[in-house]
């Protein structure tokens, strides 16, 4: 074969690869218009690349609404959402227990996620949302004193990627910077997400090798479509295992379904994650620096997780100076938002809370 030739059958092959690849194009040409006013008070914040307007949310305790006054002393807690989720992702009960427990809660929108801006939408990239965390956690210091807030009494809540994201900061940020008094992260993601693809595998090679062909297709035909048009292309977030989504361990389509609620679908929110975000998300290891942490950190663990295992976060309990471990027997990474599993977890967590902030 000449080298005329060899080209030709390359791009013939990529071309067939391009074609029936998964990879859907982008959704969204306008940011929606956010919701009209509920118990909270909308704030804006400028993310973590200096320019993008993060969407923001305060919710106070029920009993402070009355007196303002006394509201400067309230501590604070910064929730921060799992992968692809917004702040209208039912974490709700979590928040709830937060300001009925007498916190101050903040939650905001990563950038090209919910109300936040940000193009193409959806991007996963794990140190975008690091940066995006710490911008506002830093404008949380400045603006205390407008929000009433205390901002000596900073906690930061993250679940599953959120939670991975809080060990993150918490491990790179020097205690004089920003002051935070205890972290929690709940199911978080602790190891790279290869990890969690080799365990896949491991457990049932057939559909776990089907996942990861369909979703190095779609890296081909990502790749294709940045160099021909400049243009990012999608994946589903979650689905069926042996499908092209980040997210298919068997419990992980259902279970991610149920975070999502009418409110989330009105920002715009579809189930999808730009391709060229995979790539980093698949390499993003928290656990690299935990062994910085000094801050309290309660870690909750679901025993059966597959997507962000048990192992894991007991590994980083180690490493982690004032770390507190639960661990919850017989559920998976995503039985942690109903039923008796969150009324333990609730009560664990806003117990540490208490005690630390
Ligand atoms: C959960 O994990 C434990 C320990 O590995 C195992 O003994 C148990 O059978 C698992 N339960 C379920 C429901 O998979």
């Amino acid at each position: 074969m000449t080298l005329l030739q060899k080209l030709a059958l390359l791009g013939a092959v990529l071309a067939a690869v391009y074609q029936i690849a998964p990879g859907e194009p982008a959704w969204m040409t306008e940011l929606h218009p956010p919701p009209s006013p509920g118990p909270y008070e909308s704030l804006q914040f400028v993310g973590g690349d200096g320019v993008s307007k993060l969407s923001g949310r305060l919710h106070r305790p029920p009993q402070a609404e009355n007196e303002r006054d006394d509201a400067a002393t309230l501590p604070v807690i910064v929730m921060v959402n799992g992968l692809g989720l917004t702040q209208d992702s039912n974490v709700t009960p979590y928040r709830h227990a937060f300001i009925n427990a007498g916190f101050a809660v903040i939650t905001f929108d990563f950038a090209t996620f919910g109300y936040s801006d940000g193009w193409p939408r959806h991007q996963v990239k794990p140190q975008h949302h690091v940066a995006d965390l710490k911008a506002v956690l830093r404008q949380l210091q400045t603006k205390s004193d407008q929000w009433t807030l205390d901002n000596n009494r900073v906690a930061l809540w993250g679940t599953s990627m959120g939670g991975g994201h809080v060990l993150t900061v918490a491990a790179d940020v020097a205690a004089d910077e920003l002051p935070i008094k205890a972290i929690v992260g709940n199911v978080p993601h602790v190891k790279s997400a290869l990890e969690s693809v080799v365990g896949t595998i491991r457990r049932d090679p057939l559909t776990g090798l089907t996942g990861l062909l369909q979703v190095t297709g779609a890296l081909i035909k990502w790749a294709i479509s940045q160099l021909m048009k400049g243009e990012t292309t999608y994946i589903p977030l979650h689905g069926p295992p042996g499908s092209a989504a980040m997210m298919q361990n068997p419990a992980d389509d259902e279970g991610y379904s149920r975070l999502i609620l009418e409110e989330t679908r009105d920002s715009g929110w579809t189930n999808l994650a730009s391709v060229g975000s995979v790539v980093p998300t698949l390499f993003y290891r928290p656990y690299n620096n935990v062994g910085n942490i000094e801050i309290p950190t309660l870690l909750i663990v679901a025993e059966n997780d597959t997507l962000c295992p048990a192992s894991a976060a007991r590994d980083a309990a180690k490493e982690i100076t004032k770390a507190r471990l639960v661990t919850l027997p017989g559920i998976g990474h995503f039985d942690v938002y109903n039923g008796e599993a969150l009324h333990a977890i609730l009560k664990e967590t806003v117990a540490f809370l208490k005690e630390h902030v």
